[in-house]
């Protein structure tokens, strides 16, 4: 089986990954953020795509987040690992610092967050991360010197824009830690797809709260590639020392799922 990694923004060159080729997937969803590039990194094989597109030409909102993952499901890929650059709303998380979520709150508004049109399927999403995938991630932080934080709750903003002062400070209030603004639908999607997905965040700024002046794409930018390094050595340790056998539920996932057909809901309750 092979290994999936979406890099988020500050990584569009791949792991170290050899005996490297590109393949282009077309998908009924479009085409992916990029082609994708498969190989091996220690004996195993991974599929490596940037979610926004080799030159950062999609936003977190357009980027073709369905094409993605049916893209890395069509490639035979059964767990997915992931990066995302973002802020922090908690004082003792600096920037430069790594934080593996358990949890999502999501805030988005504008995008598509399932694969079904002919069905509405209900399916559980209370763990919105692969827990043993999660769990094996945040047992790889030895590979790196940067600080990695096991567990907490992402909120998902739309955006492009960042949050209002009260938004960040209505965040903290509720305890969430992270903000960035790419979690959804990737996360929902997977599990749908019935994929194991886990992520690795890097914290690049503190988000409005705490900032006296507003985050600039600067700040981001620098932090993000500074995370890079940190991000790449935890990935390649947890592909490295990933287990054969998982016994998740994630690729049961549809089995446990409640499916109506979408012409079978009274116009009015759609
Ligand atoms: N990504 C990086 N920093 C962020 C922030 N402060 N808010 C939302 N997304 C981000």
């Amino acid at each position: 089986m092979t290994v999936g990694f979406i890099g988020g923004s500050g990584i569009y060159e791949s792991l170290d990954i050899k005996n490297s080729r590109e393949k282009r997937v077309e998908t009924p969803f479009g085409d992916p953020s990029a082609p994708i590039t498969i190989g091996t990194v220690a004996d195993t094989e991974i599929a490596f795509l940037p979610r926004h597109g080799r030159n950062h030409e999609y936003s977190p909102t357009t980027v073709p987040y369905r094409a993605n993952i049916h893209a890395l499901k069509q490639l035979g890929v059964d767990r997915i690992l992931s990066s995302n650059a973002v802020g922090s709303l908690r004082e003792d998380l600096p920037p430069q610092t790594l934080v593996i979520p358990d949890q999502i709150f999501d805030r988005t508004c504008h995008r598509q967050s399932s694969f079904f049109e002919d069905f509405v399927v209900h399916m559980s999403f209370a763990q919105p991360y692969c827990p043993q995938l999660t769990t094996h991630l945040a047992g790889c932080h030895e590979a790196t010197d940067t600080t990695v934080v096991d567990g907490g709750t992402y909120v998902c903003i739309e955006g492009p824009q960042f949050s209002t002062r009260a938004e960040s400070e209505f965040y903290r209030a509720n305890d969430w830690d992270v903000i960035g603004m790419t979690a959804i639908p990737e996360a929902k999607l997977a599990r749908e797809a019935e994929l194991c997905y886990a992520t690795v965040t890097g914290v690049t700024d503190y988000d409005v709260w705490k900032q006296d002046e507003q985050v600039t794409l600067q700040e981001v930018l620098d932090n993000a590639t500074a995370n890079e390094r940190a991000i790449k050595r935890v990935i390649e340790r947890a592909i490295e020392t990933l287990p054969d056998e998982h016994d998740c539920e994630c690729h049961q996932a549809l089995a446990n799922a409640i499916n109506t057909p979408s012409a079978a809901i009274p116009e009015e309750t759609k």
